[in-house]
């Protein structure tokens, strides 16, 4: 009953099309599952994780994705969704990474929190949070051309997102696998390999959240010990009783970060990445408390980073209650 009518997206699963249900007329997105092993085995537990999750908001007050159906064609999994828009990430891209306002990503965090602290109330943790896995419900914009910028600009017309790829996602009872998350938004604790939990998943918002802030992927890497030679640079030195335990001793040297600032890859590093706080791109108060919020959400002890209940209630997020109210 479903006509493929284009590609979405594709990636190492397999595809995301766009589809037709011939029955009410409506659009949906369909997971096509590679007929692999692995990646079979990721859709399954990713079938299993929404069938709870939507299950258990049936109200429909969490943005989480909502799957709509599922089988199995050809030992392909297939998934169908509601049809989402442009993912953050594809947004920003679109929109020659022109930064979000704080107004908008005060008004995006507060709905990816919200989701995700609905997760981890469940016992689960994403572990895959970046812009490509935060969605817009409905990417349409507006073009307006900025005379200072001296370029078009496109506004969105609504900020609703979702989170979407739960393929990942792991109970709190599962085995813990020791890598997870995608590089750039890879928590301390996990490149460290001193074990994980719900907490990695407010290291990888507090990236985003600076990501939206910035246009730009604040740890742009490919290499670990480079990764947490940045994370020093912008928040300073890694607590030493980290690097005392972690069994990663080649980043190591005497309690500290083996890495030297002379190297070329050292320059980089100075050049690529500054302290946190020279990223604001103005002091005033609103700019200083999502400062704030950030560096208690990229606090290296995974034990003492902020939850995500205690992120939800932080003073960033008090303009948006005075406007519900
Ligand atoms: C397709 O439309 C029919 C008729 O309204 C509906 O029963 C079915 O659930 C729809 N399929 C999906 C996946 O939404
Ligand atoms: C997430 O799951 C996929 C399987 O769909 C796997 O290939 C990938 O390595 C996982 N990601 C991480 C970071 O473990």
């Amino acid at each position: 009953p479903y006509e493929i009518v284009g590609t979405l997206g594709e990636g190492a699963f397999g595809k995301v099309v766009e589809c037709l249900n011939h029955s009410n007329n409506e659009k949906m997105a369909l997971k096509i599952i590679k007929n692999i092993e692995r990646y079979r085995e990721a859709a399954m537990s990713e079938v299993d994780v929404l069938e709870r999750i939507n299950s258990l908001d049936e109200e429909k007050r969490f943005a989480c994705v909502r799957m709509l159906d599922w089988f199995d064609h050809h030992g392909h999994i297939c998934i169908v969704f509601e049809l989402l828009g442009l993912s953050t990430y594809d947004f920003l891209k679109e929109n020659g990474f022109m930064p979000f306002s704080l107004t908008q990503i005060r008004c995006m965090a507060d709905q990816i929190f919200r989701a995700v602290h609905f997760l981890h109330r469940n016992k689960l943790t994403h572990t895959d949070l970046k812009p490509e896995n935060i969605l817009f419900v409905d990417s349409n914009y507006n073009i307006k051309y900025n005379s200072k910028m001296k370029r078009d600009e496109r506004t969105l017309k609504r900020l609703d997102v979702k989170v979407v790829d739960f393929g990942n996602a792991t109970y709190d009872h599962e085995h813990h696998t020791s890598l997870v998350s995608t590089r750039h938004y890879r928590a301390p604790e996990v490149i460290l390999e001193l074990g994980w939990n719900q907490a990695c998943d407010v290291w990888s918002l507090g990236c985003i959240l600076i990501e939206f802030y910035l246009g730009l992927t604040l740890f742009q890497t490919h290499d670990s010990k480079e990764h947490l030679a940045m994370m020093e640079r912008v928040l300073g030195p890694i607590p030493a009783h980290l690097l005392q335990k972690t069994r990663k001793r080649r980043y190591v040297h005497h309690d500290k970060l083996d890495w030297d600032e002379h190297s070329s890859a050292g320059r980089y590093v100075r050049k690529h990445c500054k302290p946190l706080k020279q990223y604001m791109s103005c002091k005033t108060p609103e700019h200083e408390l999502l400062f704030d919020l950030l560096q208690k959400m990229m606090e290296y002890d995974s034990s003492k980073r902020i939850t995500l209940e205690q992120a939800i209630g932080h003073p960033f997020f008090n303009l948006l209650r005075k406007e519900r109210k």
